[in-house]
């Protein structure tokens, strides 16, 4: 009998223990604002909410649409105002560092350290990851601005081959006009002419983009090399089709996926939506290096950024953190999103050749000193600087300031903003 009741009694304790922990982790939740919108996008994040499912963290949607963030930039700030930041927050560059001076970001230093961060995310990211020594993100991946996406059979009945240089690809736009299609898919938003305007400035040499937008050389800036990079995008924007502007990106993608258009100049998010569509590369399409940047790589790592929270939603934070750079995470996450990993030690088994591209091109860019911060995706200056390049970028690709008077403005309009 005595050992009926303590049996008992053990059995209610445990039920009452793991009912409690139960219904602990059964709280736990996440609240979530990104900008993951498009198909390919929403396929990505789906493999990140079914894996915290199983970890028993709900998800809570908080989408802002609007590619690159700058909305979900203006929505976040309005929360944190409020004085109810959302629990993570998808981030970029130095947004994350503007946020973490503002002593709004919680710390990550434990999980960190016992998932051994250091060793396996490289420095570049780590310089956003981390602000007075202390972890405050954790990124998800590493994309990089400086592609090209073509559609396979229009490059096959222009003779097949990737276009070396700019000679190539201007003959190449030709065709693809003389085929009867738009050559270039594009979508006039400001960030969208930036991401173009990275790869034009990349490809007049890995010296001059560091020069004028890492260094923010006033010399590079409004120089000899800028203009032509002007010159070079107002020539770009003739292939373009009457009603790009305001067109969102995924929009432009499928152009090229449904054949309408020949190309389309993006970061490799966009394979994200090829992916979606049950396109292969080599077969459906083409990804290749913007003509004359192979072996560079302008980069932007999507970080998830821990604000300071109730400290009874920390625990899910710290999950939601470990689930992320788990390794099996960052494999199943990148193969959909069409970006690389942000961890050294992951397997590129999963990938497509695309995918097994992007990562071994990181890898020797950054060894060889040509990895640098997209200009365009907030990884070389703070947002003021950005949005003031943005600016002249926009209304040059637009036709509203010469190359000429966009070479003499961008110097002019870094110096204000900083
Ligand atoms: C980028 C972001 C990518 C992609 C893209 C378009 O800034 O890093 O993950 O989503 O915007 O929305």
């Amino acid at each position: 009998m005595r050992k009926f009741l303590t049996t008992t009694a053990l059995a209610v304790t445990m039920t009452a223990g793991l009912l409690s922990a139960g219904l602990a982790r059964a709280a736990e939740n996440v609240e979530v604002l990104h900008w993951w919108t498009s198909g390919g996008e929403a396929a990505a994040l789906d493999v990140l909410k079914k894996d915290l499912e199983t970890k028993n963290i709900s998800w809570t949607d908080m989408p802002v649409a609007g590619g690159g963030g700058t909305e979900a930039m203006t929505v976040l700030r309005a929360r944190v105002t409020s004085g109810n930041a959302p629990t993570a927050v998808q981030m970029l560059g130095f947004d994350i560092l503007d946020w973490a001076k503002e002593g709004s970001l919680g710390n990550l230093d434990d999980v960190a350290s016992k998932e051994g961060w250091d060793k396996v995310i490289p420095a570049a990211l780590q310089k956003f990851s981390k602000y007075d020594g202390h972890w405050i993100a954790a990124p998800v991946n590493v994309h990089s601005t400086n592609w090209v996406w073509i559609n396979k059979a229009a490059l096959d009945k222009a003779g097949g081959k990737e276009p070396q240089n700019w000679d190539e690809l201007v003959a190449l736009l030709d065709n693809f006009k003389a085929q009867g299609i738009t050559p270039i898919a594009a979508g006039g938003q400001p960030w969208q002419d930036a991401t173009l305007f990275d790869a034009v400035v990349l490809s007049l040499g890995t010296d001059f983009y560091k020069q004028a937008f890492i260094d923010l050389d006033p010399a590079a800036l409004g120089g000899d090399k800028m203009k032509t990079a002007f010159e070079r995008l107002a020539k770009l924007r003739t292939y373009v089709d009457d009603n790009f502007s305001g067109r969102d990106w995924n929009l432009a993608s499928a152009m090229v996926i449904e054949g309408k258009a020949g190309l389309q100049f993006m970061g490799d998010w966009a394979k994200g939506e090829f992916i979606k569509a049950g396109k292969k590369p080599g077969t459906d399409f083409v990804c290749m290096r913007y003509p004359e940047t192979q072996g560079s790589v302008t980069f932007n790592s999507d970080q998830f950024v821990m604000f300071k929270v109730a400290a009874d939603k920390e625990a899910a934070q710290r999950e939601m953190a470990a689930a992320i750079e788990s390794p099996t995470f960052q494999s199943a996450f990148n193969v959909v999103k069409g970006s690389a990993p942000a961890r050294t030690d992951v397997p590129n088994a999963a990938f497509d050749d695309c995918g097994k591209k992007a990562i071994a091109d990181l890898a020797d860019a950054d060894k060889n000193g040509k990895l640098f911060g997209s200009m365009a995706h907030g990884h070389a200056n703070p947002a003021a600087v950005k949005n003031a390049i943005y600016d002249v970028v926009t209304r040059a690709f637009n036709g509203d300031l010469s190359p000429e008077d966009a070479t003499k403005e961008l110097p002019a309009a870094v110096a204000a903003a900083q």
